[in-house]
């Protein structure tokens, strides 16, 4: 294990000053960059994250065009429930496609935990990045056990989770044994990235906002805590970030986090008195921003620091992923300026 506790990304998340407010993007490896276009031609998706060598390469490319704080990890929050025996595929323009979706207690049959040889090629990978990266670290991350399941149960992409929802409601003990045998697939999946070096995880709940905070507490958040206390004496930051959680916040960051990530709807001083005053936030500038022209993006960007200073800690970043048609120069600009600006 190798935690960078000195470089700037670290010590935010730690609550801890530093030399400046970090930065980094969560999807800032993808399709804004036309490097990653060129290197992903005729590569599927799944195929590209197995090979450690092209997983280096595109984990690197936003690191040496944008100047960011870290690196995350390129990968997919399906490769290890891929790796467990699942039939499934990435969909350009779509998302996760399962072939066979997992709707009954036999269907779960087919969900095997995993171990670290499993999933060997994201160790090499991570051991790759670490000594190509020197002090720039590398945040490793796997989906949380809700977000997952929804991919599994509704068989792909979905707005209104109806099936994830029915079982969730209604087969308490079905839901129970998927959720816990996906917690462990994830905390093996995060645990194989702490070992092989990486400096801070994130647990992604994206879809977790589609639930009230009593039904997150009571079916969701079990799962998730169980994932981020079984990493505690790992002793990395472990960030948490979902989308539209709001009325979460609390609870995400009580099921164990030391970061909540928030997204663009909640003003990073709102969300900080929800979560409390001995965690740091990530976010929050609304991926939207960037299409808008500089003047609004470094206005916007200003507030969003502003904002943050009401934490003890804060990591600049957007409130969800780079938009596939972002222009990448904004980017750039945007992390110098967060640089600039407090440093
Ligand atoms: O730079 C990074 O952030 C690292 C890589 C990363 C990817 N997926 C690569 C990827 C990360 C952190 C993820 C996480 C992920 N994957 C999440 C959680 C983050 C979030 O956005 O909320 C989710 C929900 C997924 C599932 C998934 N995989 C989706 C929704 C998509 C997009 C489908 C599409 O084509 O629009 C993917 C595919 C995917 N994952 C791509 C990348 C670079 C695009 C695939 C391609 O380039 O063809």
């Amino acid at each position: 294990m190798t935690v960078l506790e000195d470089s700037a990304f670290v010590r935010a998340c730690r609550g801890l000053p530093g030399s400046h407010t970090p930065v980094w993007f969560m999807r800032q490896a993808g399709r804004s960059l036309p490097e990653y276009r060129k290197i992903r031609e005729g590569i599927p998706m799944l195929e590209s994250c197995r090979r450690p060598e092209l997983v280096t390469e595109i984990t690197l490319q936003p690191v040496r065009r944008h100047n960011v704080d870290a690196a995350i990890l390129y990968s997919d929050i399906v490769v290890p429930i891929a790796a467990a025996g699942i039939d499934l595929d990435i969909v350009p323009g779509t998302g996760p496609v399962v072939g066979t979706p997992v709707r009954t207690a036999k269907d779960l049959e087919r969900l095997r935990p995993i171990t670290a040889d499993d999933v060997d090629y994201v160790a090499e990978s991570v051991r790759l990045l670490v000594a190509e990266l020197g002090a720039t670290p590398l945040i490793g991350f796997a989906g949380a056990p809700f977000t997952l399941a929804s991919y599994l149960i509704e068989g792909g992409p979905s707005r209104t989770y109806l099936k994830t929802k029915a079982m969730m409601y209604g087969e308490p003990e079905l839901w129970d044994a998927l959720m816990s045998r996906l917690a462990g697939i994830t905390l093996s999946f995060l645990r194989t990235q702490i070992d092989a070096g990486v400096s801070a995880v994130q647990l992604f709940d994206s879809w977790a906002g589609a639930l009230s905070e009593a039904d997150y507490r009571r079916h969701v958040m079990p799962y998730s805590a169980d994932v981020l206390r079984g990493l505690l004496d790992a002793g990395v930051p472990r960030i948490h970030f979902g989308v539209g959680t709001a009325v979460l916040l609390e609870a995400m960051g009580e099921a164990g986090a030391d970061v909540v990530g928030v997204d663009w709807r909640t003003p990073l001083d709102v969300a900080t008195k929800r979560i409390g005053p001995d965690r740091a936030v990530q976010g929050n500038l609304d991926p939207a921003i960037l299409f808008a022209g500089w003047d609004v993006v470094e206005r916007e960007a200003r507030r969003v620091l502003e904002q943050g200073r009401s934490a003890p800690g804060h990591v600049f970043n957007l409130g969800h992923g780079v938009m596939p048609e972002t222009d990448p120069d904004v980017l750039t600009r945007l992390t110098a300026l967060v640089h600039e600006v407090t440093g």
